[in-house]
């Protein structure tokens, strides 16, 4: 099946109605997002899935369902493949420093609940890289580049969902300090020196892992550390930075 957007699908059906673990998945989207406004390239061969979630928590926790789906994703390609993965905060999942998949949670509110959250994964598996735009070829990866070999959209598929589902009744019976603590053995670049914009502004630190609400901790120049809820981090050595952070 091609769709526009599996999100934008998944969220139609929530509007009408559809229960909290509904799935929708697609062969390939002409219209795939990602975050920040990005488009994502979404050739066939590839994992394009949205799930409907329905937490009862407060909308302020809602990012941290970003941060469960990249653990989840991260053992589902240890478990299928045997690689061994790193996130970048807070949600691309890459082999080798190539990005092999991307998240993008986006939630609807009614007052101060959670209506729905759109839980949107795409994950590089059998598309050969060709097919994606030059300028991204050298900084995207997949799944059968890595191993050499095809790998099954069905088996990678199952194993995601038994993940998730693993982590999600974790995150709703105990809460988010295990996962958390798994997802800070995943970070990529942790203690390096790096740039993150957030929008509005930019700021150069040392990443410090994440806290127990999802937020990235940076500590700064002058050794106070920042909570960052959302931004793009870029790595971005700078001898200052280091300074009062080591
Ligand atoms: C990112 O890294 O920027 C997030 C990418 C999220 C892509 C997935 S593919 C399935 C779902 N449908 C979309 O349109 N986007 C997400």
């Amino acid at each position: 099946m091609r769709v526009d957007s599996t999100n934008i699908t998944a969220h139609k059906m929530a509007e009408l109605g559809a229960d909290e673990g509904t799935v929708v998945i697609a062969n390939s989207q002409s219209k795939g997002k990602g975050r920040m406004g990005r488009s994502w390239q979404s050739p066939p061969g590839n994992l394009y899935n949205s799930i409907i979630l329905k937490p009862q928590i407060s909308p302020s926790l809602s990012p941290q369902i970003t941060l469960i789906a990249a653990v989840a994703t991260a053992e589902a390609i240890g478990k299928t493949t045997g690689i061994k993965v790193k996130v970048k905060w807070p949600n691309d999942v890459l082999i080798h420093d190539k990005k092999v998949a991307g998240i993008l949670t986006e939630m609807e509110c009614q007052g101060n609940t959670v209506k729905f959250i759109i839980l949107g994964i795409g994950v590089n598996i059998n598309a050969p890289l060709n097919l994606f735009p030059r300028e991204l070829q050298g900084s995207i990866t997949s799944l059968r580049e890595e191993t050499g070999d095809y790998v099954s959209l069905t088996d990678f598929s199952r194993c995601l969902y038994q993940e998730i589902e693993g982590y999600y009744d974790l995150w709703m019976t105990v809460g988010f300090s295990r996962i958390r603590n798994e997802y800070n053995k995943l970070f990529l670049l942790p203690e390096e020196s790096v740039q993150i914009s957030s929008g509005v502004k930019t700021m150069s630190g040392k990443i410090q892992g994440i806290d127990d609400k999802g937020a990235l901790l940076l500590c700064l120049s002058d050794g106070n550390i920042e909570r960052i809820i959302a931004g793009d981090v870029t790595t971005r050595p700078k001898a200052e930075d280091l300074r009062k952070c080591s």
